[in-house]
């Protein structure tokens, strides 16, 4: 096989998945492609299916119909630790920061090298990048203000050096000034070469760092390429966000 015909496998690869809760038939089809290294963003109303899709494709709620391969294995239901270990760092909607456990536990419970056996992510550069854990770092997790938990979720998620890291929805509630410093935090995570699969509102950023977005609507990809092709119809997202 010559280079030019050499396929790269995609970190994420789900085809036609349809999601249940329940009776409740959520994702009707829902493909998603994602290469290593690329950032893409996923778009939608509230209640369209968007932490839905990350859950299926990580196996917490496995689809009904439909495959799911991660790094060309495919998936079946999975415990956040699997998740680890196939380098999926996993930054969910209401952080996951667990009361009683240290901001020092929170970056150390998890931490490993990658599957090339290098830990770019050390604890301490998980401080320099977010000084404030350093200042906290015997603190209860469960105490940090909002901003400082969001920082310890990501933090934590670097520590176990993924390939991917899933982010929703990672600056809601958040004051402006640490929302910059998150969409900062992602810009370098971008430059480091992990892939990210990113849900937020703010879609001026997303514009700006994706690479590519699928856009939700009930369930269905209405939309899917780059930015690009998303400022070039501001319709799509006047119509499907209610932003122009
Ligand atoms: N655990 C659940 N049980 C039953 N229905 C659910 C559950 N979680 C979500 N749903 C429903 O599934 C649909 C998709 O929800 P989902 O949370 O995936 O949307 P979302 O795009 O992430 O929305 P948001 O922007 O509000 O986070 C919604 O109609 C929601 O009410
Ligand atoms: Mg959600």
């Amino acid at each position: 096989m010559t280079a030019a015909q050499q396929v790269t496998t995609p970190l994420i690869d789900a085809r036609n998945i349809h999601t249940y809760y329940g009776e409740s038939h959520v994702l009707h089809g829902v493909d998603l492609v994602l290469m290593p290294g690329e950032t893409l963003s996923l778009l939608g109303r509230n209640g369209m299916g968007k932490t839905t899709t990350l859950k299926s494709i990580l196996g917490f709620v496995p689809p009904r119909e439909g495959q799911v391969a991660i790094k060309g294995i495919p998936v079946a239901k999975r415990r956040p630790w699997q998740l680890i270990r196939q380098g999926i760092g996993y930054v969910p909607e209401g952080r996951g920061i667990f009361p009683g456990i240290s901001v020092r536990e929170h970056l150390t419970m998890a931490a490993r090298s990658n599957d090339r056996g290098e830990t770019l992510w050390t604890l301490e550069r998980v401080l320099d990048t977010f000084p404030r854990l350093g200042q906290r770092i015997n603190h209860d997790g469960s105490f940090l203000s909002g901003g400082e938990q969001q920082m310890l979720s990501i933090g934590r998620a670097l520590t176990t050096n993924p390939d991917l890291i899933i982010l929703d929805e990672a600056t809601e509630g958040l004051a402006p000034l640490i929302r910059d410093e998150i969409w900062k935090i992602i810009r370098n995570i971008q430059a480091s070469g992990i892939a990210s699969i990113i849900v937020d509102k703010n879609i001026d950023n997303l514009l700006d760092v994706a690479d590519r977005h699928l856009l939700l609507v009930k369930g269905r990809v209405v939309y899917s390429g780059d930015s690009h092709g998303l400022k070039a119809d501001p319709s799509i997202l006047d119509t499907h966000l209610g932003v122009a």
